[in-house]
């Protein structure tokens, strides 16, 4: 049984791929499994939160007491976020959010075309970002790094130009955690520190994350 440290706290937790749809019947998505942001909506949970938890499709079980809001894109997860973040002390981005979708989404199946096909894509928002970057009624921010190489520099970089104020970051490189592991290896970084959580599973990262979230709201 963990003290309740996040009592009375709003969480709005993004997690897991979004889909981005070319025609009705196809999409461009990513591998996440939802398996980090729904750790972090349980561990927020067993730390007396209130959890809005945010999610893409995926194939695990939300936890029983988050309330759930499923989107397909990256513009219904933007929509999402931007209107629960106003009403949330911590907000956390931990979805794969796809970055680029369809330039024109077709009404009707595409059609087989040559041996060569192009399709153009146009940039989605960057969700974190704009969540960070509200005026009024912003949340604690953070956010999530996946690097394969200068993991530091990198999530440092994120760090300051999301405007977060934590970035957990790990090293995709590293075949044996992340994506659809059950484990993961994060070091979190916020302006003036950082702390190794080091490779534990998901379920136990997430608490450690929570618990540096929640002392460095008090700070
Ligand atoms: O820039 P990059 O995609 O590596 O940043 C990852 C962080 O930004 C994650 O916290 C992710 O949830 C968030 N993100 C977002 N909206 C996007 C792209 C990334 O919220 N369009």
């Amino acid at each position: 049984k963990q003290p309740l440290i996040l009592a009375g706290k709003t969480v709005t937790i993004t997690a897991g791929p979004t889909r981005e749809a070319l025609d009705p019947v196809r999409f461009i998505s990513n591998h996440s499994s939802g398996k980090m942001g729904y750790a972090l909506a349980n561990a927020a949970l067993q730390l007396g939160a209130k959890v809005n938890l945010i999610s893409g499709p995926v194939s695990i079980q939300p936890p029983s007491n988050a309330k759930l809001f499923h989107v397909e894109s990256a513009l219904e997860m933007h929509q999402s976020a931007l209107k629960l973040a106003t009403e949330s002390d911590i907000f956390i981005g931990c979805a794969a959010v796809a970055d680029y979708r369809s330039a024109d989404l077709q009404t009707q199946k595409i059609k087989k075309q040559g041996d060569e096909m192009t399709l153009t894509l146009v940039k989605n928002p960057d969700i974190i970002a704009d969540v960070a970057g509200l005026s009024h009624s912003r949340p604690f921010t953070v956010g999530f790094a996946a690097e394969t190489q200068n993991v530091a520099d990198y999530a440092r970089k994120k760090l300051i130009n999301k405007k977060l104020d934590m970035i957990c970051a790990n090293d995709v490189s590293n075949q044996a955690i992340g994506f659809n592991s059950d484990h993961n290896a994060l070091t979190v970084f916020w302006s003036n520190g950082q702390q190794d959580l080091g490779l534990h599973s998901k379920e136990a990262l997430s608490l450690s994350i929570m618990n540096l979230i929640s002392s460095r709201l008090k700070g």
